[in-house]
């Protein structure tokens, strides 16, 4: 007998009988996979298995107002302020970046007034305690099941009732009522339904971990995103030190809310003042590197942008850029051609954000028009300069949110001048100590930031590339090599 296959979309575990080039549920390109199909006794799981009555609306309890504190304040920060009863919270990130060692320290930090069931199904329960031993955690109230079997877990769950309930991953877990390897999408949905229903039953609040790999995983943590009631991303450069955890959805709490983490020989240490941390240590004023203030859910945060440009020895010169949000760069590119002077036609551009922190926020824009000007002419940015605001198609520069709390946070890192979109900030907000220099369009940034010298003298100093960069000795530092621009 043949068995009855289905397709799903790896990315939002859309199902159809047929395969397509084209996701019809997301409409991406080739992220549709063949698996076998679940038994159709396995569809049953909704979370609302119990008859349900209607009562009115203030006589419901939100259930939040018993919030469980982790101990851990940057993370109790993303969650929203700890953890709600019953809520069902997906960690998520690359291998190795410390969703584990997290986990294990927020049971340790829960453990001091509720249990904690850790069900391991990636390292053995030996391996956990060494880890455990590493990070001085040895509470009695951290039981661990090293098991794989989502039904099992539910079982001890179930005659548990832990106060925290940890899955350590989603994709080494299953369910022996469904068919496919550990993994695959009708394997990672039915797992995680079924922890969902648990949750939502017991009021036993539970943590999924899932990997974020491009390869190997079938079913990435991206389809469970729709099915979880807060959704953590822990990010950051794996080389450094510094972490961010991100919460991307919460249904009990603000998103793009950030903790943020240290990671030391003795586990995750937080960092209650993070702001500076993505500004190179011991950094002057080169070419290319421009300091932006951002938001961070309710933080402001100092972030350097870094960017390249040289000529290219491609036929299409490459574009690439790691932190910011990939569509905006042609955009403020196209910006900066038409209205900023430069002339990008043959050139590469890199652009990155300092200690692997993402800015999505389009109030990077224009730190990033800068830095890509400023690598441009090899004119490099007074290093107590710090720039915000969004860049119009017509090159105008447009206000951006919480203006004042960009202002305030670089007067306090000793920043001594800023420069702001037009009317972005009122006088009566402006701190002391930092002179506020208002712009309206790119050009105006532009000879504000890079002095009205660097567009004419740096017509030289552009045209060098890589190899044959000016002296980087102040703006506009004669380079060799005429250039038409
Ligand atoms: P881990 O929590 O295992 O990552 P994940 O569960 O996301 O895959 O983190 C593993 C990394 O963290 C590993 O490279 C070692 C490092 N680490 C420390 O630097 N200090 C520590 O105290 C611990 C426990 C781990
Ligand atoms: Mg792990």
């Amino acid at each position: 007998m043949k068995t009855k296959t289905v397709f799903f979309c790896k990315n939002c575990g859309h199902e159809s009988a047929k395969w397509f080039g084209k996701c019809p549920g997301c409409g991406e390109w080739n992220t549709l996979v063949e698996q076998a199909a679940a038994p159709t006794k396995s569809r049953v799981s909704s979370p609302a298995a119990r008859r349900e009555e209607p009562v009115p609306l203030p006589d419901i309890g939100t259930g939040t107002a018993e919030r469980l504190a982790t101990g851990i304040g940057e993370l109790d920060r993303a969650l929203g302020g700890g953890i709600v009863p019953g809520a069902v919270v997906l960690v998520g990130g690359d291998p190795g970046i410390g969703k584990s060692t997290l986990l294990l320290q927020m049971s340790g930090a829960v453990a001091a007034g509720a249990t904690v069931l850790y069900v391991s199904g990636e390292e053995s329960a030996g391996q956990l305690r060494m880890r455990a031993d590493r990070l001085g955690i040895a509470s009695r109230d951290i039981m661990v099941l090293a098991e794989t079997d989502v039904s099992r877990v539910i079982e001890e769950a179930a005659a548990r009732a832990p106060g925290v309930l940890i899955l350590d991953s989603i994709q080494t877990a299953y369910h022996p009522d469904v068919t496919g390897s550990p993994g695959s999408v009708s394997q990672v949905r039915e797992c995680a339904a079924r922890l969902l229903r648990l949750a939502k039953e017991s009021g036993v609040p539970v943590f999924i971990v899932g990997h974020v790999t491009k390869e190997g995983a079938i079913a990435g943590p991206r389809i469970l995103e729709h099915m979880v009631d807060t959704v953590l991303y822990f990010e950051g450069d794996k080389r450094l030190a510094y972490r961010i955890l991100r919460a991307t959805k919460n249904r009990y709490g603000s998103t793009d809310e950030i903790g943020v983490f240290e990671m030391t020989s003795d586990g995750l240490r937080e960092v209650a003042d993070p702001s500076g941390l993505f500004v190179s240590e011991g950094r002057h004023a080169r070419p290319g590197s421009v300091v932006i203030g951002c938001i961070e859910g309710t933080r402001a945060l100092m972030v350097e942008i870094q960017a390249l440009t040289g000529l290219t020895n491609y036929a299409v010169p490459q574009r690439s850029s790691t932190g910011i949000d990939r569509r905006r760069l042609p955009l403020i590119l196209a910006v900066l051609e038409r209205r900023g002077g430069l002339s990008l036609g043959n050139r590469d551009v890199f652009v990155s954000v300092a200690g692997g922190v993402h800015v999505e926020e389009p109030a990077a824009d224009l730190g990033i028009a800068l830095a890509v000007a400023s690598s441009y002419w090899d004119a490099p940015v007074d290093d107590r300069t710090a720039v915000f605001g969004e860049i119009g198609l017509g090159g105008e520069i447009r206000r951006v949110t919480l203006a004042g709390k960009r202002l305030a946070e670089a007067a306090r890192l000793g920043y001594t001048r800023a420069v702001v979109p037009r009317g972005a900030v009122a006088a009566r907000e402006r701190p002391k100590g930092i002179e506020v220099v208002e712009v309206a369009g790119i050009g105006d940034a532009i000879e504000q930031v890079l002095g009205a010298g660097a567009r004419r003298r740096g017509k030289r100093a552009g045209g060098a590339g890589f190899g044959a960069a000016g002296s980087g000795r102040g703006p506009g530092a004669a380079g060799p090599g005429p250039e038409e621009v």
